[in-house]
């Protein structure tokens, strides 16, 4: 092995290790700046791609729209619950405001394709995301996936300019952590296993 890989091995393992998600409630200011979410993007569209269909993007809800987004929440929250009070209104209100830096991923399921089932949409969506959280730590945010109830209301996607054939499937929240919460990770034998042919087939 030559010491340039060596030193990409260690450098990816670093980086792939120390990566935790940062609740929303902990992520300050300053978010990513307009050059740093265009090289953070550009990582998201590294993922593997069957096709290149290109089966995903991402759509940013700038901070003097969030107001806009907090309606759609509080919306979305009276659809499934027409008896919630103030402060349960506040609370699904309060969900747009949080981050300083927020996407949302939407996954396009159409037009169909011959070689490429619906479900390998949805991983390539989720290898952009990982890579594209992986960019942020590079750069010191810290991120975090987030779905909800709101997010299955077609009203919500629509209120959003979602168009027919595509589906939120969640929240990029982006900013800088004031507290990171590191998790216990499996280890590979966890996750990995041995096949061994069925003698009986
Ligand atoms: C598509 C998707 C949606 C998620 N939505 C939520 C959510 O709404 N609330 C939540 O607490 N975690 C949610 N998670 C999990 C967090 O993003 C995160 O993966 C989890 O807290 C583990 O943190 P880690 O990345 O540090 O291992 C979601 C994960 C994915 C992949």
């Amino acid at each position: 092995m030559t010491p340039a890989s060596d030193d990409l091995d260690a450098f990816a393992r670093a980086l792939i290790g120390s990566r935790f998600s940062v609740s929303p409630k902990r992520l300050r200011a300053p978010g990513p700046s307009a050059e740093q979410l265009q090289a953070i993007v550009e990582a998201a569209g590294t993922a593997p791609d069957h096709r290149d269909l290109r089966p995903w993007r991402l759509l940013r809800i700038a901070p003097h729209r969030r107001g806009a987004l907090a309606d759609l929440f509080e919306a979305a929250l009276l659809e499934r619950d027409p008896a919630a009070g103030a402060a349960e209104r506040a609370e699904a209100r309060a969900k747009a405001h949080r981050a300083p830096e927020l996407l949302l991923a939407v996954v396009r399921l159409a037009p169909p394709h011959d070689d490429v089932v619906e479900h390998e949409r949805y991983v390539t969506l989720g290898a952009a995301l990982m890579a594209l959280l992986l960019a942020a730590h590079a750069m010191g945010f810290g991120g975090m996936l987030t779905s909800g109830r709101a997010l299955r209301s077609p009203a919500f996607a629509r209120g959003l300019g979602l168009a027919p054939d595509e589906r939120p499937v969640c929240f990029v929240s982006l900013g800088t952590p004031s507290d990171v919460r590191r998790r216990p990770r499996p280890s590979a034998s966890d996750l990995l296993a041995e096949w061994v042919p069925d003698p009986q087939g």
